[in-house]
Parts: C-alpha cells; sequence; structure tokens
C-alpha cells in the first residue's frame, strides 16, 4: 500500500491510502487533489473514511462520496485490530481514545495515520477528558517499531518544538536533529525520532522527570508523569 499526503485549509493534513485495487481517504478534506490524483491513475476511490468525527478531519466527506462511488466507512464500525481491505492488503484500525472518544490510527504496513492522537512533536488536547484512557492509546502506539512512520492530522511542528525546546532544554540536541528533517511537503516522523524528543512520549526519560521536579510536579509514577505533562500550559 502506498501513502500520500495532502495539505489543505491552514495546517490540516488528508491521506490516500491506494493500491493497485484501488483507494482509501482518510480525512480526504483536500476534495480536489485526491480526485485529481485518483483520475490520473484511473485508480476507484473505493471508501471516505476518518480517523475521527472533528469537522476539520470530515469536511470532504460529502464531497468525494458525491463525486465517487465510494463507501463511508464510519470508524465506529470497525473493532480493535478489524480494518479496510485493498484487495490482499489491509488498512488497519488501532482504537486509540483519548483525543475524542472516537479516535482511531491506520496503520498501512510501516506507516500509522494518527489523526489528532499523536502529531509529530507532540500530543492532540484531551477532548474526550479521559486522560488515562489517552495514556492507554499512546503506550499502544509507541510499542510499535521504531520504524514507524507517523503521518498525522495536522502540521503542528514548528508549535511543537518550540514548546519542547522551552520545556525540556537540555533535550535540543534531539529536537535539532529531527527539525532539520522538516519538511512542510511531507510532514512525517519515525516513532524512533517522536521517542527521542516528544515530551509527551518521554514521560520516563530522566531529562522529563527532572523538568517535573523542577516544576514540583507529582512525577512518582508513569500515570502521574503523564498526568503532570498533560497539565503544562
Ligand atoms: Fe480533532
Amino acid at each position: 500500500m502506498h501513502v500520500e499526503q495532502f495539505r489543505y485549509s491552514a495546517d490540516n493534513l488528508a491521506y490516500l491510502v491506494w493500491n493497485e485495487t484501488g483507494a482509501i481517504a482518510v480525512d480526504g478534506g483536500a476534495v480536489e487533489e485526491i480526485r485529481a490524483f485518483v483520475a490520473e491513475r484511473n485508480l476507484p476511490l473505493l471508501y471516505v473514511t476518518n480517523t475521527h468525527r472533528h469537522y476539520d478531519h470530515t469536511l470532504g466527506n460529502d464531497a468525494l462520496l458525491a463525486a465517487t462511488r465510494a463507501r463511508f466507512v464510519n470508524p465506529d464500525s470497525l473493532p480493535e485490530g478489524s480494518g479496510i481491505e485493498l484487495g490482499e492488503e489491509v488498512l488497519r484500525v488501532h482504537r486509540t481514545p483519548g483525543h475524542t472518544e472516537d479516535s482511531v490510527c491506520f496503520q498501512a504496513g510501516s506507516t500509522l495515520l494518527t489523526g489528532d492522537t499523536l502529531f509529530n512533536g507532540t500530543v492532540g488536547n484531551c477532548f474526550s477528558g479521559d486522560l488515562l484512557g489517552f495514556l492507554g492509546s499512546i503506550r499502544r502506539l509507541m510499542a510499535l517499531p521504531g520504524e514507524t512512520m507517523i503521518l498525522a492530522g495536522h502540521d503542528y511542528v514548528r508549535d511543537a518544538m518550540l514548546f519542547a525546546r522551552k520545556l525540556e532544554p537540555s533535550n535540543l540536541p534531539a529536537l535539532e536533529a529531527y527539525w532539520r528533517t522538516y519538511d512542510p511537503v511531507f510532514v512525517c516522523s519515525s516513532l524512533r525520532e517522536e521517542r527521542s524528543m516528544n515530551p509527551y512520549l518521554r514521560f520516563n526519560d530522566p531529562g522529563i522527570v527532572a523538568v517535573l521536579r523542577e516544576r514540583g510536579l507529582p512525577r512518582a509514577t508513569e500515570e502521574e508523569r503523564w498526568l503532570s505533562l498533560m497539565s503544562i500550559e
């Protein structure tokens, strides 16, 4: 399976997962670009789906469904470990509640579409209110191989790097190493890079524990360290 990234609105990122049998639009807000891409390759758009039901992610659904013969796949109908078939291949679903109760990530081979759950360098807001559920989701994503490519629902890289530098100046080398690779034309990171520079994945790292100690925040357990990190403005 191949994955294409399309930018739309200010910083949203749409995706098209495809192989020779057809294509799946995930958060397909870049409607014209997606239509042009499949038309040029004579690819049928088979499915339209979303990482969660926030409007900035679903706003392309109606136009894509009206212009093609694609079917809408409600991610709520996809249990953990299930997926959307594309010929012999499967776009796998990871249920990752936290940002919203309905948030999912989609895995195409070693590529992970993370929506607003995990961004390059940061994580989403916890609108569900279930912070420990969110931690469980992040832990499960962190268990994937380091070479897993993280493709998120927004390009927040610049702000994420500024925040992380301020929070944890001692981690500047890792932050600068990632920043040098940043390309707005294709926004990505590896899970290995995330573990090295994303403060929200570093709740067990001595550098982050030191930051929490300096701020006088609870840090005895992994849960406390995560909750403390998520409480920092
Ligand atoms: Fe969202």
